[in-house]
């Protein structure tokens, strides 16, 4: 597989299959995904990997609290999204939303089955494998970009194995939680989860393919 074709291949898995992956390919993945370029060489990242029982408990965890109303752990590490958030980017992330929501038959007023979607958030859509991305929290927004190519490069290498991911930004909802069931030092902030493992094609939530803006909306050309 070359790179434009795990590009291409790779999508927000939200339905995987429970078969395992072995360690030495997380380990394969999560050390080839290294050689990430970062400013200066701060190689910022710090990953937990997760499967089996503490992936479970830790999901259990967090599922039982929000199944008990409880909505995220206060106050936020960080702000997922700018608290208003203007066209055109509020616009496409309706739109995803509604991609998601329409695969799966589930209507734009329907807050119950929404929640049971909220829900496999925090059960890693059924992966086998559940990573964790951390950050010092003491680093800037230049290594928060870091973080965020070493991630594409976990997702890339992936596709490589014929494995697929899902990023999910929602873990940092529950850091308080993620924090105390895996030791991390208070000086690291909580990123995000990703679940990694193989994808359930079958699954209709897997059909959608996400729209993306043409280059002449985000790229500026001259002197070609
Ligand atoms: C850092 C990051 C965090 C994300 N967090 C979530 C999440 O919590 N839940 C979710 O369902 N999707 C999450 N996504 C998936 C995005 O919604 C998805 O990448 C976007 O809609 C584009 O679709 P695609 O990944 O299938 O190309 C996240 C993506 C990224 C890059």
């Amino acid at each position: 597989m070359d790179v434009s074709q795990a590009l291409d291949t790779r999508l927000t898995c939200r339905a995987f299959l429970d078969t395992p992956v072995p360690e030495a390919t997380v380990r394969a993945i999560l050390t080839a995904a290294a050689r990430a370029p970062s400013g200066g060489n701060l190689q910022p990242w710090r990953v937990w990997a997760l499967a089996g029982e503490p992936l479970a408990a830790l999901c259990r965890s967090v599922t039982e609290k929000l199944r008990g109303g409880q909505f995220g752990e206060a106050p936020t590490e960080y702000l997922i999204y700018p608290p208003s958030m203007k066209d055109p980017f509020a616009d496409r992330k309706r739109r995803a939303g509604e991609m998601m929501y329409d695969a799966i038959g589930v209507g734009r007023d329907d807050g119950a089955a929404q929640m049971v979607q909220l829900v496999r958030n925090f059960e890693f859509f059924g992966a086998p494998v559940g990573l964790f991305l951390a950050i010092d929290r003491s680093l800037q927004q230049g290594q928060w970009a870091d973080v965020g190519m070493y991630l594409q490069s976990v997702m890339l290498l992936a596709r490589e194995h014929e494995l697929h991911t899902a990023p999910l930004e929602s873990w940092a909802m529950w850091h308080r939680t993620v924090r105390t069931h895996l030791a991390i030092p208070d000086e690291l902030m909580l990123f995000c989860g990703v679940g990694l493992g193989h994808i359930d094609v079958a699954h209709p939530i897997n059909r959608t393919r996400t729209e993306r803006a043409p280059l002449e909306d985000f790229a500026v050309l001259r002197g070609f």
